[in-house]
């Protein structure tokens, strides 16, 4: 086997080896620039600390896993708790996923998408999938 040869198996072995590494990682989000994206995204409506505040929207912490309309004294509007009467909801991270790529189809009407008179902003969802997979793994740490 000359150099060049036994060169470019070890390149090879690097380039796969990075492949690899980058595609875990992108399989499960990274949490520093979700928390970014979650103060930007959510945290105009939602109390992302173990304060547990019920704000706009309810409080975000132990998120992941729990019941969807299970924050202690958050009052949820009509169409959120239809939507979570008609079927039994948990936020998982597909569920969670759901939400953030189209709430409005996932929940309709929920006060989440509503632009009301009193608050300008409403939420229409996070487009890329890679951004959403790093919010889910910041989500994740909040317990
Ligand atoms: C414009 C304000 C607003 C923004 C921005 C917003 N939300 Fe919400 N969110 C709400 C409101 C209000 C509710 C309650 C919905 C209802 O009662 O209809 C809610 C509900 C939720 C729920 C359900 C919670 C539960 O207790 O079941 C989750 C999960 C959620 N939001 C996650 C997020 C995430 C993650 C972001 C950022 C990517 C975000 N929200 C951005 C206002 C907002």
């Amino acid at each position: 086997m000359n150099w060049l040869k036994s060169l470019s198996i070890v390149l090879g072995i690097a380039a796969l080896s990075m492949v690899v590494a980058a595609f875990y990682w992108r399989q499960h989000g990274d949490v520093a620039t979700g928390r970014l994206l979650a103060q930007n995204n959510c945290g105009v409506c939602h109390d992302l600390t173990a304060n547990k505040a019920n704000e706009r929207g309810p409080y975000l912490w132990g998120i992941v896993g729990r019941p969807a309309g299970s924050a202690v004294g958050f009052h949820y509007s009509d169409a959120f708790i239809q939507r979570t009467q008609a079927s039994d909801i948990h936020w998982t991270e597909a569920n969670l996923e759901r939400l953030l790529d189209d709430p409005g189809h996932f929940m309709p009407n929920i006060a989440m998408t509503q632009r009301k008179s009193q608050h300008a902003l409403a939420f229409e969802g996070i487009a890329l999938r890679d951004n959403r997979r790093d919010l889910i793994a910041f989500l994740k740490t909040l317990h």
